[in-house]
């Protein structure tokens, strides 16, 4: 994939951040999820008085596609309001693995640039499906 490509799915991160329902952290973090077929599916975290309820943009965005009937993912960009690198929490990673097993992430950090993971180094030995026997 060419750096430009690269370079839109992180904007369309940043304008998913915008949207971040955030009135607890005031983290804001955006997610643009490109599926196999070209089209990207975007999200932003959504809290929760409960905190626990919360949902993270990278599940906003998985969720977004496979409710549209879309399954099948090779990327997807992070962006967060700290400016920082912020790497999928746990959960993110194990629905990403459930859907791109063998994608990548790219993250970006504003004195840094972008740092892109294959998503199998943020979690090795991921649990699969073909392990429910
Ligand atoms: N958050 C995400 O959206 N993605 C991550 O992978 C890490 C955490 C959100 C959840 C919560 O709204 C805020 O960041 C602070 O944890």
């Amino acid at each position: 994939m060419n750096n430009e490509r690269i370079e839109t799915l992180i904007e369309e991160a940043f304008a998913a951040r915008k949207m971040a329902y955030t009135p607890y952290s005031h983290f804001q973090v955006g997610a643009a999820l490109l599926a196999k077929d070209g089209r990207v599916f975007t999200g932003c975290n959504v809290e929760n008085a409960t905190y626990g309820a919360t949902i993270c943009a990278e599940r906003t965005a998985v969720t977004k596609a496979v409710s549209e009937g879309v399954r099948k993912f090779e990327k997807i960009a992070i962006v967060a309001s700290s400016g920082d690198y912020a790497a999928p929490c746990s959960i993110c990673r194990q629905v990403l693995f459930e859907f791109m097993p063998e994608g990548k992430v790219v993250l970006w950090s504003e004195l840094e640039g972008e740092k892109e993971f294959a998503l199998t180094e943020l979690l090795p030995f991921g649990f699969r499906g073909e392990d429910i026997k």
